[in-house]
């Protein structure tokens, strides 16, 4: 089985935790991108989506599932979307695709946060996969100085704006023992929006695709 095929298994697997009437908040990457696509074939059961990215949202709107606003459509029922890495303690980091700050919004505004990731993603500790932060861009230097301070090593992502019209910085080389510490910290350095940790806020419930079915794991 491909990471692939175990990303559309794991999406399709979240449809049980969508009830008939609901607005469904969805996530950004490749496996939302599934999860979109499985919400297509119940289109007519639901009530419409907010989206956690302009992109999840123009592939919500060709399926042509409503795409509602959260400030009118919150709170949400429930939030499906993926996760770079995550811990048994269903810590993540988010934010490969450059959506963390809506996806931390949406995830926040729900009331059950189901995360769907293929095996690959579960690690012991979180920091192996570079930790995405959000920055105001004329803040980035500051920032970039106290990450290092921090322990880290942030890299620009070059050529890259979000859809809030920020930059993003990949933090290398963290072996993070303590996510909900950092995660504070890092939101606390002036000009950050937000950061790739969810672990204030972590996941409810993590679906993990493998190639012999998909595993739960509640928190
Ligand atoms: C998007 O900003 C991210 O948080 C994604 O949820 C994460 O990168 C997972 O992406 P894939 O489902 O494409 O692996």
């Amino acid at each position: 089985m491909t990471q692939d095929e175990m990303k559309k298994a794991v999406a399709e697997a979240a449809l049980e935790y969508v009830q008939n009437g609901w607005i469904i908040g969805v996530g950004t990457g490749s496996t939302a991108n599934h999860f979109i696509d499985a919400l297509a074939g119940i289109k007519s059961r639901i009530d419409g989506a907010v989206a956690s990215s302009e992109a999840s949202a123009e592939r919500l709107r060709g399926h042509g599932i409503e795409v509602l606003d959260l400030n009118s459509a919150g709170p949400l029922p429930v939030y499906v979307d993926g996760a770079d890495e995550s811990t048994r303690h269903l810590h993540l980091t988010k934010g490969g695709g450059g959506a963390l700050t809506r996806e931390k919004i949406v995830a926040a505004a729900s009331e059950k946060f189901i995360c769907v990731i293929d095996e690959t993603k579960q690690v012991d500790y979180l920091g192996a996969f570079p930790l995405p932060v959000e920055v105001i861009p004329m803040a980035r230097s500051h920032v970039a100085r106290a990450l290092v301070a921090l322990g880290g090593n942030p890299v620009l992502r070059e050529g890259f704006r979000t859809d809030n019209g920020n930059v993003i910085l990949d933090v290398h080389g963290l072996r993070i023992m303590n996510p909900v510490e950092l995660e504070s910290e890092i939101d606390h350095i002036a000009g950050v929006v937000s950061n790739g940790l969810f672990a204030r806020r972590p996941a409810d419930v993590l679906l993990i695709g493998t190639p012999s079915g998909v595993n739960t794991v509640t928190a």
